[in-house]
């Protein structure tokens, strides 16, 4: 038995972990050979790939990012593609694929998957925005990087008497804001799932600011949409005009617009800092090192069963397996509870 591993779309922490968990029981326990598939889907069109063995694995526990590589490509781009993915598979002596990705490059295996590939999906990103599962890997040490970030800028933010904005990542939801900024003890958390009314935003900070409060801590996750006179659903603030290949536009800078408007309409001294990439990179925390191992073991105890065309899932504290399909089928949105929970400390 040969089983195909591969990681696909923005790195993030606890990937190694997972490799490292797949490739050992299946070394270990179940005799199989487990052949890296190097960048995603990029590597089964190139077919560069290597078989994994016990050295590679060794000591990657704690390390960031993925021995593998990943990248965003899209082999349902094209129907060439489509049909080299399959004959590759058939060329490298596949007999299982086990994928590490989040919602596209899972989107991609569940397809696959109909066509009649062995498919065992993981789930992974910072943005914890898998319908399926209640927690990807990864999202952990984001909120944490994010958390501590908010610790530093509260600590200047007092001293200056200033209104610190953070920007976040979290793609179409506001997870990683409402998170840290629950943590961090942010005034106020603007995420894409509630529509900022800016006169209100800035009515609570000079509120605040009245009460005795000299600076504020505003959370904004980077797609939250911000309103305009000729668009009232809003717009959203781009990197550049480029999609990638699964049709997303690059979020990024709505930190310094929400700055600017703030400082404006409140008066106050105002800075911005975007988090970006330091919330993907470096070491997983121990609760993603922990659920990407479970994961792991979970994802090839699958594929030894013959339960394809599944992604392994965190239930309360229980992993499962769902449907790679229902998975996939759309985001998951924060939970409001939360948000309300949030709420209750702003201004
Ligand atoms: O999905 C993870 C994520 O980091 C998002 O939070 C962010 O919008 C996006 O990836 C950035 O993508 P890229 O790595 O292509 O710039």
């Amino acid at each position: 038995m040969k089983v195909g591993i591969l990681t696909g779309g923005g790195d993030c922490p606890g990937l190694n972990a997972v490799i490292r968990a797949v490739t050992r029981k299946a070394l270990d326990v179940y005799g199989y050979q487990v052949l890296g598939i190097l960048e995603g889907w990029l590597g089964l069109l190139e077919k560069k790939t290597v078989l994994l063995t016990h050295r590679d694995i060794s000591g990657i526990l704690h390390r960031g990012g993925t021995i593998l590589k990943t990248s965003r490509t899209n082999p349902l781009q094209s129907p060439k593609h489509v049909r080299d993915s399959f004959q590759n598979l058939k060329e490298l002596d596949v007999d299982a694929l086990v994928v590490i990705g989040g919602e596209d490059t899972l989107g991609v295996a569940g397809e696959l998957f109909k066509r009649g590939v062995n498919v065992v999906g993981v789930p992974k990103t910072i943005d914890n925005d898998l319908y399926g599962t209640d927690f990807t890997f990864g999202f952990d040490t984001a909120v944490n990087v994010a958390t501590e970030a908010i610790d530093r800028l509260h600590t200047t933010a007092e001293s200056h008497n200033r209104v610190m904005i953070v920007e976040v990542m979290g793609r179409h939801t506001g997870w990683i804001a409402v998170q840290a900024g629950l943590a961090g003890g942010a005034d106020v958390i603007l995420i894409p799932e509630k529509p900022p009314d800016l006169d209100e935003v800035c009515e609570s900070i000079k509120k605040r600011h009245k009460k005795g409060k000299d600076f504020s801590i505003v959370v904004v996750a980077e797609g939250t949409k911000l309103p305009t006179l000729k668009n009232e659903n809003g717009i959203y603030v781009v990197r550049d005009e480029e999609k990638d290949a699964f049709g997303h536009v690059h979020l990024g800078g709505i930190g310094n617009v929400l700055g600017r408007e703030i400082h404006q309409r409140t008066g106050f001294d105002t800075r911005v800092t975007i988090l970006g990439y330091l919330q993907r990179g470096g070491s997983p925390t121990a609760f993603d090192r922990v659920l990407a191992t479970r994961y792991g073991i979970a994802a090839i105890d699958l594929v030894k069963e013959g339960n394809f065309g599944k992604m392994v899932a965190l239930r309360g504290n229980k992993i499962v397996a769902v449907d790679l399909a229902m998975a996939t089928k759309k985001i998951k949105k924060v939970d409001e509870n939360l948000y309300r929970i949030a709420q209750v400390f702003f201004g």
